[in-house]
């Protein structure tokens, strides 16, 4: 989407000494070449640095591909190789994570400890009628008990629905009904630039559309004044606090394909995909590239910026930094208050070694200058990372220079909520480009392949493609095989290649570059989005007939959405009417999704076929030639 992309460039950055020297992985190639060689010996070599409770018959299953099956046999549970293990190791009383809240609040919580309360809130949910292959939807803020609840599900078999705490009572009443989840886990609040955002109230309204929920946990957090309802709304401390909440609880034991959560995200239609994760292969794969690309060792300080109420929260924050027994940096609220150097004065309190964000965080604080960041020591920072959307070179350049102080590698990660883990990024021995996610993960095959389904030459853009299965890859849209099929295997069905809906073109060094979406999903400050959501959301107004929604970069967001409207008869367009509706997409789909313009038109541009062709709103848009309109109906 992003139309501002600088072509390739040739300038690169290679990795000091050190860095290459102490690498986990200091040889891509090799790695490459030997995971290329033998996948499934590769990926067995991998799955057996962490814990089974029975081992596999087989490594792949792909009798019926495109569903997949991993670990074929083998019993296991996430959780515990992410914390139950630990806890027989001398790493039962190193830190999992440190929590600051944005009202200061801190709490650190070590590993023994966070598999008490786990295995307390396991009880908890188990007493609560919580058993495995139950649905459990959690929605709350950036605080240790959203970890904590998705732990306690995992360990009992739940799979868990986390819904990030910025969607509105729409968008998580769609959720849960669509998962049928009878217990939510929630918080009455959270905080956010000094204010609270009234999550309970948004998990009431909810309910009452989806009545499927009988069971409300709320977690308190800002302690203002909320409705619980008797019989349904419990609170977290009242229920961990009881006889029943014992600091020990079994761990259940799982097939490696059994459901480990579903998240869902936006796709081409108004309703959201629920993508399914398992526990075995995802275990695997999301440990590995943590391990090699972010070069995890015992004494870094790990630090991804993200919610855990996206794919990056759940693999980056919880499973894979648990599963290598990291230490975490998590916070809660906003990098630019009260102070735009919330971040790095949080880097120098806790000596963080690795920062892991996105390029839409990075401009935002680039814009307030370097004096912000050089008012503190960073000087124990070793690698920093990118993900969501591709970082311009300038960001680049800026978080390189100014927060790396040019010596720390850029991690630029490109993956999605369906692949489950990082697919193409460097390793850190890797030499960089900035803007370009260099190549694939050891056991990835990746092309560029254009329409006729032929390999595209270096620098032509294509659809990126990926040749094979691999662990943490979806096994199927929560419900609906059809739409998996249909979604990501029919283009290239004849091949078996996933389609991955981006856009890139690969270099003449091999190295590859996203250039953006070419589906009708959009990316605002990383954030995905449906057009249709916010089509449906803009309809669902009463004085909207017809409404078309595209992509328009952004210097700062990436993008933004500007919508186009028919109005219904007899209503005129109007500055008052445009706030309307702009709210209105803010209430039915979220903040996140409101247009930053709402233009009134009397037509869209349609093909004969009645399909809106949104290439000629955007070309429009940006004062571009509008390209082939041969198609169009008049
Ligand atoms: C889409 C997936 C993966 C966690 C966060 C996003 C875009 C993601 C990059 C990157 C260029 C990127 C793609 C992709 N994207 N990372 N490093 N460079 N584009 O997960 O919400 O499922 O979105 O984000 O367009 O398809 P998601």
């Amino acid at each position: 989407m992003t139309e501002d992309y600088s072509p390739p460039t040739s300038e690169w950055y290679h990795p000091t000494e050190d860095i290459v020297e102490h690498a986990n992985v200091p040889d891509y190639e090799a790695v490459y070449a030997e995971a290329q060689d033998d996948l499934e010996a590769f990926w067995a070599k991998r799955a057996n640095t962490l814990e089974w409770h029975k081992m596999w018959d087989k490594v792949l299953d792909d009798s019926n591909a495109p569903f997949y099956k991993w670990f074929v046999g083998a019993k296991t549970n996430i959780v515990h190789n992410a914390l139950d293990r630990h806890t027989k190791t001398w790493r039962r009383n190193k830190l999992a994570f440190i929590w600051e809240g944005e009202n200061g609040d801190k709490v650190t919580m070590s590993y023994w400890r966070l598999w008490q309360e786990g295995n307390k809130f396991a009880n908890v949910l188990r007493s609560m009628g919580v058993k495995k292959g139950d649905r459990v939807t959690i929605y709350m803020g950036r605080v240790p008990e959203i970890i904590i609840a998705m732990l306690a599900c995992a360990k009992i078999g739940a799979p868990h629905s986390v819904v990030y705490g910025g969607f509105s009572d729409q968008a998580l009443a769609d959720r849960i009904a669509d998962a049928q989840s009878r217990v939510l886990v929630t918080a009455d609040g959270a905080w956010l630039r000094g204010k609270i955002v009234r999550l309970k109230d948004v998990v009431d309204e909810a309910v009452r559309r989806s009545p499927v929920v009988d069971t409300v946990i709320v977690v308190k957090r800002t302690g203002h004044d909320i409705n619980m309802e008797q019989g349904r709304d419990y609170w977290y401390h009242d229920l961990m606090a009881l006889p029943i909440a014992s600091r020990y609880c079994e761990t259940e034991v799982m097939d490696a394909e059994d459901p480990l959560f579903i998240l869902y995200t936006s796709g081409t239609t108004g309703k959201p995909k629920g993508v399914l994760h398992t526990h075995g292969g995802y275990q695997v794969y999301t440990s590995t590239t943590l391990e090699w690309a972010f070069d995890i060792k015992d004494d870094d300080r790990w630090w991804c910026a993200a919610d855990p109420g996206w794919i990056t929260g759940h693999s980056y924050i919880v499973y894979a930094p648990l599963i290598l027994g990291a230490t975490s940096i998590i916070y809660e609220g906003a990098p630019n208050f009260p102070y735009p150097d919330r971040w790095w004065r949080i880097v120098e309190e806790y000596g963080v070694t690795i920062l892991y964000t996105a390029p839409t965080a990075i401009r935002g604080l680039m814009r307030f200058g370097d004096a912000w960041a050089n008012r503190h020591d960073l000087s124990s920072l070793r690698l920093l990372g990118s993900v969501g959307e591709p970082i311009n070179p300038e960001a680049w350049r800026w978080y390189h220079r100014v927060i790396g102080r040019e010596e720390c590698p850029i991690i630029d990660t490109w993956w999605q909520t369906e692949t489950g883990g990082f697919m193409i990024c460097p390793l850190p021995s890797v030499g960089l480009k900035p803007g370009s996610a260099t190549r694939p993960f050891p056991g990835i095959s990746v092309d560029i392949i254009n329409d006729e389904g032929k390999s595209c030459e270096p620098g032509e853009d294509g659809n990126l493609v990926i040749q094979g299965p691999w662990p943490s890859m979806l096994r199927t849209v929560w419900g609906d095989d059809q739409r998996f099929l249909d979604q990501y295997w029919s283009k290239y069905k004849e091949q078996g290649w996933y389609l991955a809906g981006d856009t890139a073109r690969r270099d003449a060094d091999g190295y590859y570059w996203i250039i953006g979406r070419n589906d009708d999903v959009i990316k605002v400050s990383g954030y995905r989005l449906g057009t249709a959501e916010v089509e449906s959301a803009l309809v669902s107004h009463e004085t909207v007939a017809e409404a078309a929604v595209i992509a328009v970069p952004d210097e700062l967001r990436g993008n933004v959405i500007h919508a186009y409207c028919i109005l219904v008869n007899g209503v005129d367009g109007s500055k008052e009417l445009e706030a309307e509706l702009k709210n209105h997409v803010g209430d039915e789909v979220g903040p996140i999704a409101k247009p930053s313009v709402i233009n009134f038109v009397e037509k869209l541009p349609k093909t004969r076929s009645g399909k809106i062709m949104r290439r000629i709103l955007k070309a429009e848009a940006q004062g571009l030639p509008v390209g082939d309109t041969s198609t169009l109906e008049e």
